[in-house]
């Protein structure tokens, strides 16, 4: 257990009222023993809600974490994803089980679908599964990731609002639009890769200058543009120093200036995953 006293961060309502931590421990590439050590030891500097997937075969590790950290399950909340092969009703309560075995946990706080993949065109039929696990109790707020404008219709259309859409989303790679219909559809815009993997957007002189007008790294400030925004980041950290200052965003403010030079950094056609051809 470590001395350094973070506040926990605050939390936004989900639209059937579950409470998500504004900051998440992103666990993508931890192996299940990285992922036991680092997800107690996020949740023990403060962290209280804690990102993995089918696909980062680290489930295991991260329910490991969550149960030997000390502090109480239903203070945590966790996430995971599914696979394409489980798009179907009877395929979501299936990766559903599966993946709660794996984090030997009663419940998953967030269950998503982690691609669309419109080439197999079966994700309305996925989220049919996602609210039948919703009901059925093994899950408690449902959504997806990598879902664009033209994907979230079709789910409209079949009646559908998922609670969150966890997207690739940075100064970089504003997506006004995908942001813009999730706030109008109640759904919280949560933020993968939010540093850019600590990429050349951390140098970018706004970037830089923000920093030193606040003494802090350029990653908090980042984080703090994708808070003000209203996006829930998911960084990821092994190490304690980066995972507690990456938590600890909430007590300073971007001034107009400052933001308004990161919204700049938008590119017109930056390097990404088109998720109407890349899934799993
Ligand atoms: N839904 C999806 O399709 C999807 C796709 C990709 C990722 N994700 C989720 O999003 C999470 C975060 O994305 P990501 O891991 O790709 O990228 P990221 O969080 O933007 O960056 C992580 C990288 O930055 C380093 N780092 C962390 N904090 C730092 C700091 N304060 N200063 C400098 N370097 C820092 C980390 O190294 P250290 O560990 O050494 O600190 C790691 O190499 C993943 O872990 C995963 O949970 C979801």
């Amino acid at each position: 257990m470590t001395n350094t006293k973070i506040a926990l961060a605050p939390t936004v309502t989900l639209a059937n009222g579950v409470e998500l931590p504004r900051i998440g421990l992103g666990t993508w590439p931890m192996n299940d023993a990285e992922a036991a050590v680092c997800v107690a030891r996020a949740i023990q500097l403060g962290y209280r809600h804690v990102d993995t997937a089918e696909a980062y075969g680290n489930e295991a590790g991260v329910g490991e974490g969550v149960r030997t950290s000390g502090v109480a399950r239903n203070e945590i909340f966790v996430t995971s994803k599914f696979q394409k092969k489980w798009h179907s009703v009877a395929g979501v309560r299936a990766a559903c089980e599966a993946s709660l075995k794996r984090l030997g946990l009663e419940h998953i706080d967030l269950y998503l679908i982690h691609w669309p993949n419109p080439d197999q065109n079966r994700y309305v039929e996925a989220f049919q599964g996602l609210v039948e696990v919703l009901k059925a109790g093994l899950v408690r707020s449902i959504g997806v990731s990598n879902f664009k404008p033209a994907h979230l219709q079709k789910l409209f259309d079949a009646g559908f609002v998922p609670h969150v859409n966890q997207i690739q989303i940075d100064p970089y790679r504003r997506r006004d639009d995908v942001a813009a219909l999730d706030a109008a559809k109640g759904i919280v815009t949560e933020s993968w890769s939010p540093i850019d993997r600590a990429g050349p957007m951390l140098s970018e002189p706004a970037v830089r200058a923000a920093a030193e007008g606040h003494g802090r790294t350029q990653a908090q400030i980042v984080l703090r543009w994708h808070v003000e925004h209203g996006y829930v980041p998911v960084p990821k950290s092994s190490d304690p120093t980066r995972q507690a200052q990456n938590l600890n965003v909430f007590d300073f403010a971007l001034t107009a200036a400052e933001r308004a030079a990161l919204d700049a950094l938008d590119r017109p056609d930056p390097h990404m995953f088109d998720s109407d051809v890349f899934g799993h």
